[in-house]
């Protein structure tokens, strides 16, 4: 069945059950690469939120669990925007952290946003991401573990919005054509 946002359509894309499906992949492999390290998980807020209690659930590993917002201003610098990060109040030297997005577009905001966990001195850093556009990238971001890789297309639902809207949906959705 097809969603209608504001002025926008959206028609079936990706189901719950192939989600999840993919998400217990991803954990299994998280699950023996960490055991024993103990990871921070860090999901960014918004989009990640749903992704992020899916895959943290089906860790069965000691882990812990914290979310952040990146606020994105006007640097100085002729480099553009800087990226920081609002609720960061673990201590991240020495961790392995775990990095949690929605979904790699253009990879702006990772990109700018990784020497500031670089600064906090963590012991590794990894991506997960649900989703991710390689035809979109545009700068140097490469997930380490990805539920689905897919085309330039706008998509909804599991934690993306449009307009705010959607999030809720708990399967994914896409833009539909004309
Ligand atoms: N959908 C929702 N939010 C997004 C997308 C998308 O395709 N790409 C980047 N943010
Ligand atoms: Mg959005």
């Amino acid at each position: 069945m097809d969603i209608h946002i504001i002025d926008k359509t959206f028609v079936p894309f990706i189901s719950a059950a192939k989600i999840n499906e993919r998400v217990s992949e991803l954990a299994a492999t998280i699950n023996r690469d960490y055991a024993g390290k103990k990871p921070l998980v860090i999901g960014i807020l918004n989009g990640s939120f749903i992704f992020a209690a899916d895959l943290f659930r089906l860790l069965t590993i000691e882990a812990e669990i914290s979310f952040i917002k990146l606020a994105s201003y006007k640097g100085t610098s002729s480099t553009g925007n800087v990226v920081t990060a609002i609720g960061m109040e673990e201590n991240l030297k020495d961790r392995h952290v775990i990095i949690v997005e929605d979904i790699i577009d253009t990879g702006k905001t990772l990109h700018a946003f990784m020497p500031e966990i670089m600064n906090r001195q963590p012991a590794s850093v990894k991506i997960a991401t649900f989703l991710s556009k390689p035809d979109a990238l545009k700068y140097d971001v490469k997930a380490d573990y990805c539920a689905f890789e897919i085309e330039n297309k706008f998509v909804l639902g599991y934690g993306m919005d449009y307009d705010g809207l959607g999030r809720n949906i708990p399967e994914l959705y896409v833009l539909k054509e004309n």
